[in-house]
Order: structure tokens, then C-alpha cells, then sequence
């Protein structure tokens, strides 16, 4: 490992979260930049909570045999040590106390909370009258979130069959289904109103909340099928997180102006990736290689359910897709084996030559990606996979901002 491992996870938050920095700080609406402000300063202090709550957690599951063992490391010493599983478990609770604690200051102003904070705590809050919508949908994407993690970590103790599990998320989106009280319209792409002679805006019904169902499910699993590699689902989750972060906040630095109803979609999804990228980076820093637990389907299912209710709530969706187009190849070529046409083994990983500690594909290579990388740019270590893949996925968010930029007045 050339560059060591505090510096590498240093490097990936510095690569994270200088962007949004950057324009938290070009937002002019005094209001919206406070707002962002506390929900920063609340995962701020989720970050450190999740760092503190995943020893405990790991200490927990490796009592109760919820562990597992380190697959890319057999034949090396110590590569029977039981690894904890589940500590996604501390990120998740983490982060519903972060959310819950934002929605708490949230019934105060803004101004008197920074204010209350910078004179050492003395003066008066002030009540702020929140629409009855926002709470809905805040409390039904807590709600979803909630039951996801209940179910990812059942499926960590209880092991569930992977059809059954494949429909987990559906059962989870349940609370923000029946809550959904926002538009089932979209607005139709300028060059499909051309072409086909679509009107400008569609109401979709009943297809629309199976689109939300259908992003639910595919997020989930998608993040759960790109794992495997130490760093892997913990790491894409924290580059989509702030990618979208850096979305929202480049959409609110240019607002001036703009439609109130769209401003509050871009906050709504900023107060759940914030919180998403800062308890995650405190499961990375037990997660990176080499890994001191693993993550489990708990975090894969809670991180990817997360991400999926930002873009849904924060009518992002197609974008998120564009920063998902790893996730989306993936599922896409792993299909063959999903589906059976290919056998599939339950662990779809490379085999490890502790000779020369590199990875390698097996003799008849799993349809992945992390496979997929190995063939394409040579055997590396299992560090430098990560890297690698993790490389791919920030290519492919920069490539989305770039085609929201090409495709600017040209598309909607
Ligand atoms: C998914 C993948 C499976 C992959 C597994 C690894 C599909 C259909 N399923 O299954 O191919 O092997 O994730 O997460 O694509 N592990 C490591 N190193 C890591 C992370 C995990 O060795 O960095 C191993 C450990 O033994 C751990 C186990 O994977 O106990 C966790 O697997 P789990 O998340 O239960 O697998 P699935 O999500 O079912
Ligand atoms: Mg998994």
C-alpha cells in the first residue's frame, strides 16, 4: 500500500466534499445556506457517532457469531479471523438519530439557531411554521429507511433466500408510498415531445409510484451486488452521497429566483445525502482495506434505500441514474448469473495468490464488474481494486454532471 491508509481515506472525504464546500458557500438565500449549515453540523456529529457506535456493534455480532470470513485473503495468516458483520448497523442508527435531530431543530428558524449557537447559547429560538407536506414526506422517508434497516439486518442474521431478498425494498418503500402526497407527473424530454408528439408534462398515475418502487429496489440491490472487495459498498456509497450533495448545492448556489417547490427538493435531498456521506465515512475508517469488519447487507440496503428516496424526493432521479451507471452495468451484466443462464456461486469474488498478493479472476471469471476490472486492467491487489472501481465511479458522476451540462435547455 503505497499511500497509507489514513492519507487514502483523508484524500477520498478531501475528493468528497471540496466541491460541496465550495458552493454551500455560493449559495446566496441567507435561509436555505443556514439550513444546510445545521444539517452539516448534525452529521458532523453523526460521523463521529457512527465511529463510536461500530467497535461497539462489531463487538456485538462477532459474540453472537455474525461474522464472516475475509474471501480475498485466504492463505494468508490470520485469514480465518471471524470478521464482524453488520456494522452497517452503526452508520444506519447513526444516521436516523441525525435526521431525527434535524427535524427537531427544524421547527426553529434558522437564523435564531445559528444565532442561539454563535452568542454561547443565550437568547430565544424561534418556532418556524413547517407545511404539513414537508413532515409527511420527512417522516415517511425516515419511516422507509427505518424499516429497510430492520430488514437488511434480518437478512444478515436470518440469511434470506436471494429472490426473497431481491424484494425487500418493496415491502420497505411501503411507508413512503402510502404517504407519497407529491406530484405523479413528469416532465417530458424536449426531444421525446418532438419525436413522438408527447405533451410537455405526462401524469403517470399509479406508473409513477411503480417507478418509485422499481429505483427502490434497483438502488438496494445494485449497491449489494457491486461488493466483496474491502471498501467497496461503503465507498461508492460515499461518492454517490456527495456527488448528489454537490448536485443539490450546485442547483441552490444559481437559484436566485427560482421555483420555491424545486428549491425545497433540492434541500429535502441534501438533508438526507449529508448525513448519509458524513456516517459512512465513519464506517469507512473501520472499513477500508484492510477491513476491521464488514459492512453487511444492513448498510447495502440502508445506504442504497437512502440514496433512492433522495432521488425520488428530491426529483432526481434520472441524475442519480447518470452517477449510477456502474451500478447499472453491473446489474446489467450480471444478469446471466442473477437469472441462472450462467451458474452462479454464492460469492461472485477473484480468487487471491498469496504468493504474490494480487488478485486475479477465476479460471471461468463471475459476470462483474470486480471482475471485469481485473480482466480489463490486470491482476492488482485487493487495495488497488477498490481504488480502481471507486476511480470509475467518480469518472461516471463527473460524466453525468457533464451530460447535465451538454444537455442544458437541449433535454427539459
Ligand atoms: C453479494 C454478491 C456476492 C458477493 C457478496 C460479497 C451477487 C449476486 N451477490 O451477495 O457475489 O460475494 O455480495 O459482499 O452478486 N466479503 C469479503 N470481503 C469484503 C466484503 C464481503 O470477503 O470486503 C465476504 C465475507 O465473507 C462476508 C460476505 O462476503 O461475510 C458478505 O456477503 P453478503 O453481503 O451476505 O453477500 P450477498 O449480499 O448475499
Ligand atoms: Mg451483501
Amino acid at each position: 500500500m503505497a499511500v497509507p491508509r489514513p492519507m487514502q481515506l483523508a484524500l477520498l472525504t478531501a475528493l468528497g466534499l471540496a466541491g460541496p464546500a465550495y458552493f454551500l458557500f455560493q449559495i446566496e438565500d441567507q435561509k436555505t445556506f443556514r439550513s444546510i449549515l445545521i444539517s452539516a453540523a448534525v452529521s458532523l456529529a453523526g460521523f463521529f457517532v457512527a465511529r463510536w457506535l461500530v467497535p461497539l456493534v462489531a463487538q456485538k455480532t462477532l459474540s453472537r457469531g455474525i461474522c464472516g470470513k475475509d474471501l480475498n485473503k485466504q492463505g494468508t495468516p490470520g485469514a480465518d479471523t471471524p470478521i464482524p458483520e453488520s456494522a452497517g448497523l452503526a452508520p444506519a442508527c447513526a444516521f436516523l438519530l441525525c435526521i431525527i435531530c434535524f427535524e427537531l431543530l427544524h421547527y426553529y428558524d434558522a437564523d435564531s439557531i445559528v444565532a442561539f449557537v454563535t452568542s454561547g447559547f443565550r437568547g430565544k429560538l424561534r418556532l418556524e411554521a413547517l407545511p404539513d407536506a414537508w413532515l409527511v414526506d420527512y417522516n415517511a422517508a425516515l419511516a422507509t429507511i427505518c424499516f429497510m434497516v430492520f430488514l437488511g439486518f434480518a437478512d444478515d442474521v436470518l440469511d434470506i433466500r436471494w429472490r426473497v431478498k431481491l424484494i425487500l425494498p418493496l415491502f420497505a418503500s411501503l411507508p413512503l408510498l402510502v404517504a407519497y402526497s407529491g406530484g405523479t407527473g413528469v416532465a417530458v424530454p424536449k426531444p421525446l415531445q418532438a419525436a413522438i408528439g408527447l405533451p410537455s408534462f405526462l401524469e403517470l398515475g399509479p406508473l409513477y409510484k411503480a417507478y418509485m418502487v422499481a429505483l427502490t429496489i434497483f438502488c438496494t440491490n445494485s449497491i449489494n451486488i457491486l461488493a466483496g472487495v474491502n471498501g467497496l459498498e461503503a465507498g461508492q456509497t460515499f461518492i454517490v452521497a456527495c456527488a448528489l450533495l454537490l448536485h443539490n448545492l450546485i442547483e441552490l448556489s444559481g437559484f436566485a429566483g427560482g421555483v420555491p417547490a424545486l428549491r425545497d427538493a433540492h434541500l429535502f435531498s441534501v438533508y438526507l445525502v449529508l448525513p448519509l456521506a458524513a456516517t459512512t465515512m465513519g464506517l469507512l475508517a473501520f472499513n477500508w482495506y484492510p477491513s476491521r469488519v464488514f459492512v453487511g447487507d444492513t448498510f447495502t440496503y440502508f445506504a442504497g434505500m437512502t440514496i433512492a428516496v433522495a432521488g425520488i424526493l428530491g426529483h432526481q432521479s434520472e441524475t442519480l441514474l447518470l452517477f449510477l451507471i456502474p451500478q447499472v452495468f453491473n446489474f446489467v451484466y450480471s444478469t446471466p448469473q442473477l437469472f441462472g443462464l450462467v451458474p452462479c456461486p454464492r460469492h461472485r469474488l477473484p480468487v487471491f495468490d498469496p504468493k504474490t498478493g494480487l488478485l486475479r479472476p477465476k479460471d471461468k471469471p463471475d459476470w462483474n464488474l470486480v471482475n471485469l476490472t481485473l480482466q480489463l486492467f490486470g491482476n492488482c491487489s485487493e487495495n488497488a481494486l477498490c481504488v480502481r472501481i471507486l476511480a470509475l465511479q467518480v469518472a461516471c458522476c463527473a460524466f453525468g454532471f457533464g451530460v447535465r451540462w451538454a444537455l442544458q435547455g437541449i433535454y427539459k
